[in-house]
């Protein structure tokens, strides 16, 4: 990686090392912000659009101004060749917070600017968890009840994430009133006799890009698919198990709280589905 890239912030180009952000930023003092992260497949951000409807989203449900998204996609293109990336794979993050202001929780003063910041970094793959399949845990879910909007306030997420490393899994499950609801960093599916169960949008998770793509893709191969919470005690009958996000794309689970899925290898559904991403991923 570039040790010194060339990053966005607060509407112009600058060197990593210059950006400033003031200590009374309210991302560093309250968390109050929200963030995206874009996959870019050989020079090309993947899902553009659909990213920064899912900001623009964020935006509005915790009351922040509107962001020209033209401006961010012009700036996410300009970074990939600012940084030497045309072409190559790299990941994209943008945060937006509620600006600096004296520390007080209500809301600052309208005319206070956001602070945004977005950084365009090369991503190298290591495919065989892809490949091999991951173990996960289940745990219950302790998060608040406004999951849908991707905010940067992640202790919970990011506790949970430990957990999971701390015991050799790759990731956790929450599990809330009885039913999967997502992982601590991805969208969660599980097949029972050919059809893809996930759960439904709602306050409960994140409105996951891939998560989208895949039920489009499972539409276009004639797989069937089920929008209802999975119920963890219905885990045991499942045939395959995956985890999906923007950098984790469609990654089996082979193995949850030390029990086997299936036959303890990734299933011909998960198969399917990884090839038909990878098709529309690379050679675009
Ligand atoms: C809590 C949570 N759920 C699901 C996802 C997957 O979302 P996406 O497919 O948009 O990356 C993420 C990604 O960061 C996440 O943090």
């Amino acid at each position: 990686m570039e040790s010194n890239p060339t990053v966005f912030f607060n509407g112009g180009f600058m060197k990593k090392e210059d950006v400033c952000i003031s200590p009374d930023d309210r991302g560093f003092l309250f968390g109050d912000g929200v963030y995206e992260v874009i996959k870019i497949y050989e020079g090309e951000p993947f899902e553009l659009d659909t990213h920064l409807v899912r900001l623009a989203r964020s935006l509005a449900e915790v009351g922040m101004k509107e962001i020209d998204s033209r401006q961010l996609e012009k700036a996410c293109r300009s970074l990939i060749e600012k940084n030497d990336l045309a072409g190559r794979d790299a990941s994209c993050y943008i945060q937006i917070t509620r600006g600096a202001a004296v520390r007080k929780h209500p809301f600052p003063e309208k005319e206070t600017p956001l602070t945004v910041y977005m950084a365009v970094t090369a991503h190298k793959e290591d495919g065989r968890k892809k490949e091999q399949g991951v173990k996960v845990i289940l745990r219950p879910d302790i998060r608040w009840n406004r999951c849908d909007i991707k905010s940067v306030s992640l202790l919970p997420n990011v506790l949970a994430c430990q957990e999971a490393r701390d015991e050799e899994a790759e990731e956790i499950l929450f599990v809330r009133d009885g039913a999967v609801t997502e992982g601590s960093h991805t969208n969660f599916c599980a097949v029972f006799d050919n059809v893809l169960h996930t759960h439904p949008e709602g306050p409960n998770i994140l409105p996951s890009v891939t998560r989208d793509v895949v039920l489009r893709l499972c539409s276009r191969l004639g797989i069937e698919t089920r929008l209802y919470p999975v119920l963890e005690s219905r885990l045991e009958k499942a045939d395959e198990m995956m985890i999906l996000g923007t950098h984790t794309e469609i990654t089996p689970v082979v193995l949850w709280d030390g029990k086997q899925v299936g036959n303890g290898k990734p299933g011909p559904v998960t198969r399917k589905l990884q090839e038909a991403f990878t098709a529309l991923t690379r050679n675009r």
